[in-house]
């Protein structure tokens, strides 16, 4: 079993970076097909999603605009509950399709936020793609349009994902050992 230190703790090979790929080429053929003609623009959430990104978007083959933004809530391995507002979105998003590339949702809190703050400015549609999500874990009801990988509650680091910011440089997908 391969493991990584991240660090003070252990973590175990859970989903290898080719894993991932063939699920992220399905995920973009999907938005391929669904989003021609509407030149969607992705809202990548940073920093989780910065890997998962780059490899979605090298799979669009549709006219799109990407823009970054971030929504800070999370320290350590529990969520702090305490969703702070939506930086760096710039573009005027009325009548526009978005789809908010993010890396996990957990309990769904702070893609809810994004959502409520995203439809005040009146697009005409949102799109949420997520590269994982714990279904376990959900606290709200979401719409999910696309993910790639429903997983267990255990914390998981790298392709992006971090813990307290270590560990995002990883190709695979690791998960935390008890
Ligand atoms: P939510 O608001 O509970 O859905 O939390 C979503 C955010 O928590 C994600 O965007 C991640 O930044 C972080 N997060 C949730 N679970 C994990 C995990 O297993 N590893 C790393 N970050 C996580
Ligand atoms: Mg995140």
């Amino acid at each position: 079993m391969k493991t990584v230190q991240v660090n003070d703790k252990k973590f175990s090979l859970y989903i290898s970076e080719n894993e991932i790929k063939e699920q992220v080429k399905k995920v973009a053929a999907g938005m391929n097909e669904e989003l021609a003609g509407k030149k969607p623009l992705f809202l990548v959430v940073l920093n989780g999603a910065f890997m998962f990104a780059a490899d979605l978007l090298r799979e669009i083959d549709i006219p799109c605009e990407v823009s970054f933004v971030r929504v800070s809530s999370y320290e350590g391995t529990t969520t702090t509950g305490k969703v702070k507002q939506l930086i760096g979105l710039n573009e005027n998003i009325e009548g526009r399709t978005l789809v908010i590339v993010e890396d996990i949702i957990d309990s769904g809190i702070t893609m809810r936020e994004m959502l409520r703050m995203l439809k005040e400015k009146n697009p005409a549609d949102v799109r949420v793609a997520s590269l994982f999500v714990k279904p376990g874990n959900l606290q709200v009801e979401l719409d999910i349009h696309y993910r790639c990988f429903d997983i267990a509650n255990d914390f998981i680091v790298g392709y992006g994902l971090d813990y307290d910011q270590e560990g995002r440089n990883l190709p695979d997908i690791y998960k935390i050992l008890e």
